[in-house]
């Protein structure tokens, strides 16, 4: 999986610098492409040499060639990059790489890179269970970034703990399945709805909900990393996308996202329902704004029409379909009733009830249902819960 890919590797000032060498000798032996950029103190662990004799590249460590002059660009290295890692990744420079502090090369390579980043942490055991590491970890965490845990074992310190760079094989064997996970959706196209809806009450007024969107987009990347073409319906929501392989319309009322799906899906190989779309729309729109009249404004709501179960009535032999279900009360059994109804193939089941899930958060907890039985995974990131719910679609999907 390693053969062709290019990675950046960030060396940084930790006694475990030495372990670098074998790291790039197991990338190359793979096929792979290293291009090392070293921190000021990296250097005093481990020459230039040494690693651009191994790498076969001149390594980056300044912002431009003192003999000449010429700018070293950082943003060229965050495109040509497959994959960044940062191994051995000393607590200095976790944190700038959690803050922004861009004052060197390897963080400013970092704040430009498009690729997916490892980090493997090597300290001692004190400053790694620092709370300000485990913190400046979470926010790399939060930023989509693979934290590779460091071992327990005999630190340089003499102590015993938890703050050994894990070994190069073990980093090699991430590196590996983590390419190999993404191309598992590679020539697949993908269906996803995100977000709202807005329902039009008049020029100024709608009536919406509290989605996000996170959750939707977190499985649009997901998907998209992993080799899918993406369809991406999403309703009114502020977060940006930007990887290549999505293909995203905005719409805003659940009428147009009807539309839009339902012209989408024939050419997909699965679809994933995850927007919190109106269940009602005001009847008639009002052409002026309603002003305020009498002590009591009804509004006359009609039903809208349900994507998933026009989606569930479309779907052709081998199409995989997805929905979710947040529920208040009774969770269990309203999920399994709309898996049946909707004709899906599992259920994302996402409860109001429990802290730190559904709308707006950054975490959710779900439980993944299907005809077959249940799996309850606990709270996590919605980027690692999409990761679950994507498993399980690649095992299904053909
Ligand atoms: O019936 P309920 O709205 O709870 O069902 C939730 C599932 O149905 C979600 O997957 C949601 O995206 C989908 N849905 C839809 N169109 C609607 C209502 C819900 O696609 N009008």
């Amino acid at each position: 999986m390693l053969q062709g890919k290019k990675i950046v590797l960030g060396i940084t000032g930790s006694i475990a610098a030495y372990k670098a060498c074998y790291l790039i000798r197991g990338l190359i032996k793979q096929g792979a492409e290293v291009q090392v950029v070293i921190t000021p103190s990296g250097k005093e662990f481990i020459t230039p040499l040494t690693l651009s004799t191994l790498t076969g590249k001149p390594v980056v460590s300044e912002f431009f060639d003192r003999r000449d002059g010429s700018w070293h660009s950082h943003v060229q290295l965050g495109l040509w990059a497959d994959a960044m890692v940062v191994a051995p990744a000393s607590a200095s420079t976790i944190g700038k790489m959690a803050n922004g502090i861009a004052d060197n090369m390897l963080i400013t390579t970092y704040l430009s890179m498009k690729a997916p980043v490892f980090v493997a942490p090597a300290m001692d055991l004190d400053m790694f269970a620092h709370p300000s590491t485990q913190k400046n970890l979470e926010t790399l965490r939060s930023y989509g970034n693979h934290i590779i845990e460091p071992a327990t074992g005999f630190l340089a310190s003499k102590l015993e703990g938890k703050g050994r760079m894990e070994e190069p094989e073990h980093i090699i064997e991430i590196l590996d399945s983590f390419f190999a996970e993404k191309s598992d959706l590679q020539g697949k196209r993908i269906l996803i709805t995100a977000g709202p809806t807005y329902e039009k009450l008049d020029p100024v007024r709608f009536i919406g909900n509290y989605s996000s969107g996170k959750m939707g987009i977190a499985l649009a990347e997901e998907c998209a990393e992993r080799g899918a073409t993406v369809e991406l319906i999403c309703g009114p929501v502020s977060i940006k996308t930007n990887h290549p392989n999505i293909l995203r319309t905005d719409v805003e009322s659940a009428a147009e996202m009807y539309k839009a799906a339902t012209e989408a899906f024939p050419n997909t190989d699965a679809a994933i329902l995850c927007a919190a779309v109106a269940d009602f729309t005001p009847s008639v729109v009002a052409g002026n704004k309603i002003k305020r009249k009498g002590d009591k404004l009804t509004l006359e709501l009609t039903p809208t029409k349900d994507i998933a179960q026009a989606l569930g009535k479309m779907k052709r032999d081998g199409q995989v379909m997805v929905g979710f279900a947040l529920e208040t009360n009774d969770e269990e059994n309203n999920a399994k009733e709309k898996l049946l109804k909707k004709n899906l193939d599992f259920i994302v089941l996402n409860s109001l009830q429990d802290d730190g899930a559904g709308f707006r958060h950054n975490t959710n907890k779900v439980t993944l249902i299907d005809k077959e039985g249940e799996t309850k995974f606990p709270l996590k990131s919605k980027k690692e819960v999409a990761k679950d719910i994507v498993n399980k679609l690649v095992s299904i999907v053909k």
